[in-house]
């Protein structure tokens, strides 16, 4: 079945989609992306989306090419013409279209492009098995807080990890853990604490880490905003990854050391447990 997707100001047929040659997502990365997670056909956190997605633009001296009520009135229509349930919306600003010159262009329209991507997350066999990841070096350039669509470096890791039979990659740089490739790394130390690196241009801030570290902390886990290095991800009691697109998820190999008896932890299966239960309630 086809999907319709949203290109600058037309719902079509994904196979009709056109988005100009020239334009600078296309020429050179110049542009930023959100996915949010749908839930009962509702938004998850989406307002905390948009807000990060602001942030991106203003650090890329980018503009917008809609208002924000336009652009959410764009994501719940994209997911009525498609049905969704579950699954994700992705959308994509870029600077738009210009003869191709590393100065920014004066006068071009930001594009914006949406598409849907209907799939469970909720009741995925990964949540029960957990998952493995290796660690690699992370290659990425250093403005790793803006979310940009350059995602070669990510993918790249992705594909490396693939090729060592590991479901996914922890990108390492001067020795510490920076983040998955698409997601926020966590270990939960033998004293059951709950480690994850803190905010600065090294990550991308997350809105599920942001989301999961509030419910740690209504819990009362103790949690430490710091660095880590895969050999004490190694010794950890338990890990876990956190995204829209896979919410919470436990990690139970890295590297070929197997995290305690090698399936999901107490710790990490209850917040996913309270994530899932906190986005339901609140999605909209
Ligand atoms: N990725 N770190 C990186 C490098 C990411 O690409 C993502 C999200 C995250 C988690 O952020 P959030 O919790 O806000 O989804 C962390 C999205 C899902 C993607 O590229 O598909």
């Amino acid at each position: 079945m086809s999907r319709i997707v949203y290109v600058n100001g037309e719902y079509v047929p994904e196979e009709e989609a056109k988005i100009s040659v020239f334009d600078r997502g296309f020429l050179m990365g110049d542009g930023v992306y959100e996915v949010s997670s749908i839930l009962d056909g509702k938004l998850v956190d989406n307002d905390a989306h948009l807000a990060r997605l602001e942030r991106s633009l203003n650090e890329l001296n980018m503009g917008w090419p809609c208002t924000k009520e336009e652009l959410v009135d764009i994501q719940r229509e994209v997911i009525r013409r498609n049905d969704v349930e579950e699954g994700a919306v992705y959308w994509q600003i870029t600077r738009g279209a210009a003869d191709r010159d590393f100065v920014f262009p004066k006068d071009a329209k930001p594009s914006l492009v949406m598409f849907t991507q209907a799939r469970k997350i909720v009741d995925v066999p990964a949540a029960k098995t957990g998952m493995s990841v290796i660690t690699v070096q992370d290659i990425r350039w250093h403005r790793r807080d803006i979310k940009t669509v350059q995602l070669l470096a990510p993918s790249l890791a992705k594909m490396e990890a693939k090729a060592a039979g590991a479901d996914d990659a922890w990108l390492v740089e001067d020795g510490y853990v920076t983040e998955g490739s698409s997601n926020n790394a966590f270990i939960i130390t033998q004293d059951g604490t709950i480690v994850t690196r803190k905010l600065s241009n090294d990550i991308l801030h997350g809105i599920t880490r942001r989301a999961v570290l509030k419910i740690a902390e209504q819990e009362g886990l103790k949690v430490e905003e710091r660095s880590f290095t895969p050999d004490e991800a190694y010794d950890a009691a338990e890990a876990f990854i956190t995204s829209a697109s896979a919410f919470v998820m436990p990690v139970v190999k890295i590297d070929n050391r197997i995290l305690g008896n090698g399936v999901p932890g107490p710790i990490a299966s209850k917040l996913r447990e309270l994530y899932i239960e906190m986005a339901k309630a609140e999605a909209k």
